[in-house]
């Protein structure tokens, strides 16, 4: 045993010294164990696990699921055992091809959980799991009535990218393991579930609803929502769930979401996962939205009541061709999945609302991610396209990086290579990787192959390396016309010099004309200067979740108090980490600390586990 101190290399330790005990001393040991995915304990690379059915119930009083897991598996390199990832399970009891057999439970491992190791043999073709979730699972958020749009019922949701499928399903939880799954899921008479699968689209008399999912997906795109939900159809092939009040509402504001697809689908191939919903969950889904295959799941802070932030819905329909279809491999490989997805949205967006509106949510990710260097500092690690996110919750390493610089790389190669190249490219680079899975460097050789093709010019141009293992913005980083926007500056340059902000010429701004103006201003505005600005545009009073996200930052570094009471009260129902951890993060830089204690700890309860986990370190 103590040899093998000397000779693993440190980051296999991570592991746990039992994991190289060998095949020879006990018999819960396998080399297989040498995954290449930093994130998962699950051996699952080295057999091969190929569906899930799953039985559970759901158990609102206890806020436990708990049922069976049986995973179907091969075993063609005689491994003496499967491992998966557990987080806060317990197992009760473990079959292995139907006779009890002895697991266990391995001792935590930092952000990873424990693996359940389960004895197997050359025939073996499933072990089936008897467990439950623990009330603290990281994936889940109970909602109280209270908590919901309608009040009438309580709610649950789950969230399990990256590493958190782990807490409400023993799974082998890494993005390149793919498996199909069914499932029976029981719950409460008057209620109804949905996963990322086929839907219902009706409640039922038993509480018992049957879900299949017959393409492969990666334990992170598992989810299931249980809630008091009703369906409404845009089309024949899209539609809406949400609460019973909020559905109209939804629906109305999602009503392009047909030809959302068709317009994807011209540009990079047919959508291959059947139906296309979304759910509009209630408002403490801490993030904007997640693209679980079949059934986006989405914040109602888009329904802004006049569909000007249904992009958000673009970006999950693309990650349908740019995640879900082709994988990144790791958590490492973040922004083959963002950075395409983005990118992606972006040009569904120009499809469908013209070029100057999508220039604009390209200025505006521009700034995002001068702000995001800036804030991480420009040598950092963290600001490079691939990540080392080793011993590190992914989570963390969560920025905007992959998002935007990921999206602009891909812009620059399109303005290099011409659209037409670049999107055939594209193309087929979705259909010979669907359903598999891919890393960056492999990526790299396949736009080197396709595309780039020893065209020596084109990649002195590129700067690949500056822009994949390089920090910062590289120099040849495009920037999108900036036309309506520069609009928009005069007006607020304008209203700096002391125009009345009611002469502004605003008439024809939409929300992104907003945003820019109000990101752009000197902070902090004096009191006088908000308060003039509210009496003409009654920002406090906004609907538009993103325009009232960012006034209420602004109120909080100008001290202007008229708005705190609008504020308390976004923060009391919204959720989305994105929004209400900048409110708290500037409460905190501005002297305000005790208002921030003093909110977070009235509201804390009403956040995600996960947005818990994030405001925690930053109000303290
Ligand atoms: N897949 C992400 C959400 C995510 C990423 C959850 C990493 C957990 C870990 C989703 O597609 C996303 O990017 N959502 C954005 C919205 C988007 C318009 C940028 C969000 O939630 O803000
Ligand atoms: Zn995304």
């Amino acid at each position: 045993m103590k040899l093998l101190f000397f000779c693993v290399p440190a980051f296999f330790l991570i592991y746990g010294c039992t994991s190289f005990s060998s095949k020879h001393s006990t018999p819960l040991s396998d080399s297989s164990i040498f995954s290449r995915d930093i994130h998962t304990q699950s051996n699952a690379d080295s057999l091969q696990i190929e569906h899930l059915d799953l039985d559970i119930s759901v158990n609102f009083a206890e806020h436990t699921i708990a049922g069976v897991a049986i995973w179907k598996i091969k075993n063609p390199n005689h491994l003496k055992f499967v491992r998966l990832d557990t987080d806060g399970l317990t197992i009760d009891s473990v079959r292995s091809n139907g006779k009890p057999v002895l697991f266990s439970l391995e001792k935590p491992v930092a952000h990873l959980g424990r693996a359940l190791t389960i004895p197997i043999h050359d025939g073996n073709n499933e072990v089936a799991i008897t467990y439950k979730t623990s009330p603290n699972a990281r994936a889940l958020q109970w909602l109280t009535p209270q908590q919901t749009h309608d009040k009438k019922f309580p709610f649950l949701y789950t969230q399990s990218e990256s590493i958190y499928a782990r807490s409400w399903v023993p799974a082998p939880d890494g993005p390149g393991i793919r498996f199909t799954y069914a499932a029976r899921v029981k719950v409460p008479n008057e209620l109804m579930a949905l996963m990322s699968a086929e839907n219902p689209q009706q409640k039922n008399d038993s509480g018992i609803y049957h879900f299949t999912m017959n393409m492969p997906i990666p334990a992170y795109l598992m989810a299931l929502a249980v809630g008091d939900i009703a369906f409404k159809a845009i089309d024949n092939r899209t539609g809406v769930y949400a609460e019973p009040q909020m559905l109209d509402k939804a629906a109305w504001e999602l009503v392009d979401m047909g030809k959302m697809v068709s317009s994807a689908e011209s540009l990079y191939g047919s959508y291959r996962w059947g139906r296309y919903d979304v759910l509009i969950l209630p408002p403490g889904f801490p993030i904007g939205g997640m693209e679980n295959p079949k059934l986006t799941f989405a914040t109602p802070t888009i329904i802004a009541g006049d569909r000007s932030l249904v992009n958000l819905i673009a970006h999950e329909l693309a990650h349908n061709w740019s995640g879900n279809l082709v994988t990144n491999e790791t958590w490492n490989d973040f922004w083959l999945n963002e950075g395409f997805t983005v990118y992606f949205e972006r040009r569904i967006s120009e499809a469908m609302n013209g070029k100057s509106y999508a220039d604009m949510l390209w200025e505006l990710g521009y700034q995002d991610l001068v702000t995001e260097v800036k804030a991480l500092g420009d040598t950092n690690k963290d600001t490079h396209l691939k990540l080392n996110l080793a011993g590190r919750d992914p989570d963390d390493g969560l920025n905007d990086i992959a998002y935007e610089k990921g999206a602009l790389f891909l812009r620059l190669i399109e303005i290099n290579v011409g659209r037409k190249r670049f999107d055939a490219f594209l193309r087929q680079y979705f259909d010979s990787h669907a359903f598999k899975t891919i890393n960056t460097e492999a990526f790299l050789q396949y736009l080197n192959e396709k595309l780039i093709q020893g065209d020596s010019e084109l990649s002195k141009k590129l700067q690949i390396p500056a822009w994949v293992y390089g920090p910062g913005i590289p120099s040849n980083a495009p920037r999108a016309d900036r036309e309506r926007f520069s609009i928009v500056d005069a007006e607020r340059l304008k209203f700096e010099k002391g125009t009345d902000p009611a002469a502004l010429a605003t008439a024809q701004w939409t929300t992104h004309e907003w945003l820019h103006f109000l990101r752009n201003m000197p902070k902090p505005l004096t009191v006088a200067q908000m308060s003039n600005l509210d009496q003409a545009f009654h920002f406090t009073q906004s609907h538009n979740s993103e325009i009232a996200d960012l006034w209420f930052v602004m109120a909080i570094a100008a001290n202007y108090t008229p708005a705190f009471k609008e504020m308390e009260q976004f923060l009391s129902q919204v959720g989305r980490r994105k929004f209400i951890e900048p409110l708290y993060t500037e409460m905190m830089n501005t002297g305000k600390e005790p208002l921030a204690k003093s909110l977070y700890q009235k509201y804390r309860s009403n956040y995600h586990p996960l947005a818990q986990m994030t405001l925690d370190k930053i109000v303290h």
